[in-house]
C-alpha cells in the first residue's frame, strides 16, 4: 500500500512535470526539428518568433502551424505598407524605384495568398498551402534579388525579405510535421 502510493505520486508527479513543461518544449522541439532540416530556418529566430506570438505556449503542433501563417500575415501586410512609405521618396534613382515596385507588386499579392493558405490550413488542404506559402517565399526572395542587380546597390529590405523568407519556410517546414504526425496515427 505505501509503495502504491508513492507509485501513485510519482506518476501524478511526472504527469505535471511532462504536461506543465510540454507545450514550452513543442515550440524548442519544433524549432529544433525545422532549423536541422532547413538550413536557411535559424533556431533562434524561430523560437523567439514562435514565443512572441499570442497564445503560443498552449499551442498543439498544429495551432503553431496555424500562429507561423498568422506572422507571415503580420509581416507582409506590414511590408508591403512600409514599401509603399519608401516609394513616397521623390528623391528615388529609377534603378531604386523600379525595383521597389516589384517589390510593392509581390507582396501585395502576398496578402491575398497568405489568407488563401489560412484558408487552406484550416481545411486541411496541406497541399494547397504549401504553393501558396512557396509563393510567398519565392517572392521574397525575388524582391532582395532585384537589388542585386547592380554592383554595390544595397537592398532597403534585407531585414524584412529574410522575415518573410524564414517565417515561411518555418510555416513549410511544421506543415510537414503536421501531415507526418497525421500519417503516423
Ligand atoms: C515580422 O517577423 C519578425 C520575426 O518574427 C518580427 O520580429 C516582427 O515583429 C514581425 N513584424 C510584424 C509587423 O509583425
Ligand atoms: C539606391 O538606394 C541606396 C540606399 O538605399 C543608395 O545607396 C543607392 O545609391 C541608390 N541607387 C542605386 C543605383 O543603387
Ligand atoms: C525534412 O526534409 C524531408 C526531406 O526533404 C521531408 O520529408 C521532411 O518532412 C522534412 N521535415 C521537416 C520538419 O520539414
Amino acid at each position: 500500500m505505501k509503495h502504491l502510493s508513492s507509485f501513485f505520486l510519482f506518476l501524478s508527479l511526472f504527469n505535471l512535470t511532462f504536461y506543465g513543461s510540454t507545450a514550452q518544449n513543442l515550440i524548442q522541439t519544433t524549432c529544433k526539428s525545422c532549423s536541422k532540416n532547413e538550413s536557411s530556418i535559424t533556431y533562434g529566430f524561430c523560437t523567439s518568433s514562435l514565443q512572441a506570438a499570442p497564445a503560443s505556449q498552449c499551442a498543439t503542433l498544429r495551432g503553431l502551424g496555424m500562429i507561423s501563417i498568422r506572422l507571415i500575415r503580420y509581416n507582409v501586410t506590414d511590408t508591403r505598407c512600409h514599401v509603399k512609405m519608401l516609394l513616397k521618396d521623390t528623391n528615388l534613382d529609377l534603378y531604386n524605384r523600379s525595383r521597389l515596385k516589384v517589390c510593392l507588386d509581390l507582396y501585395s499579392d502576398a496578402i491575398p495568398t497568405i489568407k488563401l493558405a489560412m484558408k487552406s490550413y484550416n481545411t486541411k488542404k496541406y497541399y494547397d498551402a504549401n504553393i501558396q506559402i512557396s509563393a510567398i517565399l519565392a517572392g521574397a526572395t525575388t524582391c532582395e534579388d532585384g537589388f542585386k542587380e547592380k554592383e554595390g546597390a544595397v537592398s532597403p529590405l534585407t531585414k524584412r525579405n529574410d522575415n518573410t523568407f524564414q517565417l515561411s519556410a518555418i510555416a513549410l517546414s511544421v506543415m510537414n510535421l503536421v501531415m507526418n504526425n497525421n500519417n503516423n496515427g
